[in-house]
C-alpha cells in the first residue's frame, strides 16, 4: 500500500491502517510512504514512529520520493498528497496545482501496480483529480478508481444524529451525490435512524423539513471550510477516520442493508447523471466491486441539486483538460 505520507492526514491514517483497523487483525502489511524529496527527513520521522508503535502486523515501511518504487506490484493506493486549501478558497482552485500531480500518479500506478490495485482519491478537488489518475492509466479498469465523499457522508450522519440525540451508528443510509465541493447534495430523503428501537425516516424523525432542506445541506457542504477557518489547516482526523471507513467498506464490503457514498464513475448509471464523469453516488460494495444502488426515487428538490453538481464536474473536467494539453 502506499501513501503520500507526511503530512497532517497521513499522520493520522497511517496509525490507524498499521493496527488493523482497515485491513483486519490477521493481515500483515507492508507500507510504502511516497512523498517529495524535501519531505524525506520528515518522512524518516514517521518511519521511526511508526516502527515504535510496535505493531504486530506491520511487516515493513518503505519510505521513497519516487513513484516507481511507490506504485511497483500495489494493492491499495491512497493518494493523499496535494496542495490543501487555505481559507477563503473553494476545491476547485486548487485544480491548476493539483491535477499534474495526479496525472503522473495515475501513470505510474498504470506502468507499476497491479492491475487490481484499487485507487482512492483524498487530494482536492478529489472527484476530477481521480478522473485525471484514472484516465492516466488506461490499462487498470475505471471502477478500481474512487474519491472520498464518506467525509460528507460522515458529516451528514453525524448532523442528523446530533439533532436528534442519537449516535452516528443509529443513522444509515444518507447520500452524498456529486462532487466533494459546495454544490455537494447531501441528501436523507432514503435515510433511516434508529429512534428508541424502532427504525424511521429521517424526514419523520426530524420533523422539521425547511432544517433538513435548509442549514442542514449549508452546514454539511461548507463544513470543511468551517473546519479550515477554526483550525488554520484542513480537517485531517475525520479524513483519516472517512479513509478507514472507505477503504474498509471496499476491502471488506458494505453491512446487509446498507449502502455508502463514493465517487465513482458515472458511466452506466441510472439516475440521469452525465456519463464520464467522477460523481459522489449511492453504492453498495461485495467481493471488492462496488455497484450502484438502484432504483431510488428522486424527487424535483433532488433532481435540481443533483444536476447542478453534475454541472460544476463537467466544467471541472473541462478545465482540467485545457490545463494538462497547456502544461
Ligand atoms: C474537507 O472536506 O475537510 C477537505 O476536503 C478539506 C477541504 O478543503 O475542505
Amino acid at each position: 500500500m502506499s501513501f503520500p505520507s507526511a503530512g497532517q492526514i497521513a499522520y493520522s491514517l497511517l496509525y490507524s491502517i498499521a493496527k488493523g483497523d482497515v485491513f483486519g487483525k490477521d493481515q500483515p502489511l507492508v507500507l510504502v510512504l511516497l512523498d517529495i524529496t524535501p519531505m524525506m527527513t520528515v518522512l524518516e520521522g514517521v518511519v521511526m514512529e511508526l516502527q515504535d508503535c510496535a505493531l504486530p502486523l506491520l511487516r515493513e515501511v518503505i519510505p521513497t520520493d519516487k513513484e516507481e518504487v511507490a506504485f511497483k506490484d500495489l494493492d491499495v493506493a491512497i493518494l493523499v498528497g496535494s496542495m490543501p486549501r487555505r481559507e477563503g478558497m473553494e476545491r476547485k482552485d486548487l485544480l491548476k496545482a493539483n491535477v499534474k500531480i495526479f496525472k503522473s500518479q495515475g501513470a505510474a500506478l498504470d506502468k507499476y501496480a497491479k492491475k487490481t490495485v484499487k485507487v482512492v482519491v483524498v487530494g482536492n478537488p478529489a472527484n476530477t483529480n481521480c478522473l485525471i489518475a484514472s484516465k492516466s492509466a488506461p490499462s487498470i479498469p475505471k471502477e478500481n478508481f474512487s474519491c472520498l465523499t464518506r467525509l460528507d457522508h460522515n458529516r451528514a450522519k453525524s448532523q442528523i444524529a446530533l439533532k436528534l440525540g442519537v449516535t452516528a451508528n443509529d443513522v444509515k443510509n444518507v447520500i452524498i451525490w456529486g462532487n466533494h465541493s459546495s454544490t455537494q447534495y447531501p441528501d436523507v430523503n432514503h435515510a433511516k435512524v434508529n429512534v428508541k428501537g424502532k427504525e424511521v425516516g429521517v424526514y419523520e424523525a426530524i420533523k422539521d423539513d425547511s432544517w433538513l432542506k435548509g442549514d442542514f445541506i449549508l452546514t454539511v457542504q461548507q463544513r470543511g471550510a468551517a473546519v479550515i477557518k477554526a483550525r488554520k489547516l484542513s480537517s485531517a482526523m475525520s479524513a483519516a477516520k472517512a479513509i478507514c471507513d472507505h477503504v474498509r467498506d471496499i476491502w471488506f464490503g458494505t453491512p446487509a442493508g446498507e449502502f455508502v457514498s463514493m465517487g465513482v464513475i458515472s458511466d452506466g448509471n441510472s439516475y440521469g447523471v452525465p456519463e464520464d464523469l467522477l460523481y459522489s453516488f449511492p453504492v453498495v460494495i461485495k467481493d471488492k466491486t462496488w455497484k450502484f444502488v438502484e432504483g431510488l426515487p428522486i424527487n424535483d428538490f433532488s433532481r435540481e441539486k443533483m444536476d447542478l453538481t453534475a454541472k460544476e464536474l463537467t466544467e471541472e473536467k473541462e478545465t482540467a483538460v485545457e490545463f494538462l494539453s497547456s502544461a
